[in-house]
């Protein structure tokens, strides 16, 4: 089971890059924000919890997050590889994460780090759009629909999330770089991160990390785009 897992600041483009790899390399994509949203929409037990913590901008608590995702890990459908999308987040999920993966006889394959000035951060999330339907990505100044307002993919209606409203995102990165920077520790002295620039194009950071899963190995390692 390859497992590859997307680490970058909030709106990085860890859920860009995550989708267009998941198609090329035959990965399932499973991007923890999502399965958080999806449980809001249908007003989970899980959902009522984690939107407390999502509207502060602040981390949803570690033994609700890794719950989450060991039980999606167990799904059939995972077996033929993963990409993990915004988990880790802290270093005990990654902790975790490293032990439920032993316990399935695989590891972490590559951690791929995306990089962006904090600047250009806060740029990208208020301009992106997101569809209803399938969670398709766009930017009102980089990657527009063909159709204001419509998913060029499956014409839903396409929306912002409450969650990038400017304060909110200013607490998004204050809270959640610092344990960023921790995993990113914990992945470097394991010998399995790969740093690509993320503020180049979006074709450009693709490249870059298939260049990087194609050529594993090299600790610490940073792919120039
Ligand atoms: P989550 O949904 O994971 O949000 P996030 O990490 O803040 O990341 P985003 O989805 O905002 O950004 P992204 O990096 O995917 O960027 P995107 O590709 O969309 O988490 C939401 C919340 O859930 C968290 O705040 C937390 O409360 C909770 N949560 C989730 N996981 C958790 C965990 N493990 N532990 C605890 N709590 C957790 O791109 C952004 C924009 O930029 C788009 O408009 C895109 O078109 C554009 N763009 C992308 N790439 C480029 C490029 N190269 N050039 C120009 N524009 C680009």
């Amino acid at each position: 089971m390859k497992v590859y897992v997307m680490i970058g600041a909030p709106g990085a483009g860890k859920g860009t890059q995550a989708d267009i790899l998941a198609e090329r390399l035959g990965l399932v994509h499973v991007a923890s924000g999502d399965l958080f949203r999806d449980a809001v929409r249908n007003d989970t037990a899980l959902g009522r919890e984690a939107r407390r913590y999502m509207e502060r901008g602040a981390l949803v608590p570690d033994p609700v997050v890794i719950g989450m995702i060991e039980e999606r890990l167990s799904r059939p459908d995972a077996a033929a590889g993963i990409i993990l999308d915004g988990f880790p987040r802290t270093r005990p999920q990654a902790e975790a994460l490293d032990a439920a993966l032993e316990r399935r006889g695989s590891r972490v394959d590559a951690a791929l780090y995306v990089g962006v000035p904090e600047d250009e951060l806060v740029k990208r999330l208020s301009g992106r759009w997101l569809c209803r339907a399938s969670g398709h990505v766009y930017n009102e100044a980089t990657h527009p629909p063909l159709v204001a307002g419509v998913c060029d993919a499956d014409g839903s209606e396409l929306y912002q999330r409450d969650d990038d409203r400017p304060e909110t995102v200013r607490a998004r990165l204050e809270q959640q770089l610092p344990p960023m920077y921790e995993v990113i520790d914990h992945y470097t002295t394991r010998g399995s991160l790969v740093a690509v620039d993320g503020a180049q194009p979006v074709e450009t950071v693709t490249e870059a990390l298939l260049r990087a899963i194609a050529h594993p190995a090299r600790p610490g390692r940073s792919e120039a785009a």
